[in-house]
């Protein structure tokens, strides 16, 4: 398990530091391959770091944008996590539409979910079997440990061929569309933005407790992914983190 928390005093700064590696990640893909990918979740917490990615300088023509999951919304409501993204980032940063590769979050959960494995099979010219590797996949933590739109409870934790799926939420009453932990875990780089008091106990969970994913998501990253860094704020980080076991 190869995880790195990082604690600083505020959102804004927690969300500076990870928009420095969200972006030094993407520079770093981009030395060694034409084109780069990241993959966005949404929520509320991303506002401040798409809005500093959008002032960062980065070659933004060779960037690719996927999202890690979606609300079953247009992209025009304000629960869209692609508005949120177009609005602070995307437009922007003038992302060209060839680079944006959104959840139809406006169709049957089911259909958007295999029009989003299309697109991600052809863009990454997948063979039968391959998963797609994201150069960065930038996730959220609830309350409840869900990290992705990967639930507690959720069956669908213990996949790791599927790419991504409509998964129905009890607790929201409503569809999502996620990507799975198969994909989620072959990321070159995996970062967690996390911040307030509300999550606190969520954070110490996920990092310090005993390791049980299908009660806390967020954890099967956390001990599985290649390389996972956390962004905390004070208050995120406010219950007492001993070293990971
Ligand atoms: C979503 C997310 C989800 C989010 C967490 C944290 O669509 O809601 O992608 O996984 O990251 O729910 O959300 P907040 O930042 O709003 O607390």
């Amino acid at each position: 398990m190869s995880v790195v928390w990082h604690e600083h005093p505020d959102p804004e700064s927690a969300a500076d530091a990870a928009a420095q590696f969200v972006r030094g990640r993407l520079e770093d893909a981009l030395a060694g391959q034409p084109l780069a990918t990241v993959a966005l979740s949404g929520g509320r917490g991303p506002a401040a770091l798409f809005g500093k990615l959008a002032r960062a300088s980065l070659a933004w023509d060779r960037v690719h944008f996927f999202w890690v999951d979606e609300r079953s919304a247009p992209p025009w409501r304000a629960d869209s996590n692609f508005r949120l993204a177009n609005e602070l980032l995307l437009e922007p940063a003038r992302i060209p539409k060839g680079q944006i590769h959104r959840i139809e979050g406006e169709l049957r959960p089911d259909l958007a979910a295999s029009r989003y494995v299309d697109a991600i099979r052809e863009f990454f010219a997948l063979g039968p079997q391959q998963m797609p590797r994201f150069d960065v996949a930038h996730l959220g933590l609830g309350a409840d440990c869900h990290t992705a739109s990967l639930f507690p409870g959720e069956p669908l934790l213990e996949d790791r061929s599927a790419i991504a799926a409509a998964v129905y939420v009890e607790r929201l009453s409503s569809w999502r569309v996620t990507l799975l932990p198969g994909v989620l875990l072959a990321a070159s780089h995996i970062l967690f933005l996390t911040t307030g008091a509300e999550k606190a106990e969520a954070v110490r969970t996920v990092l310090t407790g005993p390791y049980n994913p299908q009660r806390w998501p967020a954890q099967l990253i956390t001990h599985h992914g290649r390389h996972v860094v956390w962004f905390l704020d004070h208050a995120a980080a406010s219950k007492e983190l001993s070293a990971p076991a």
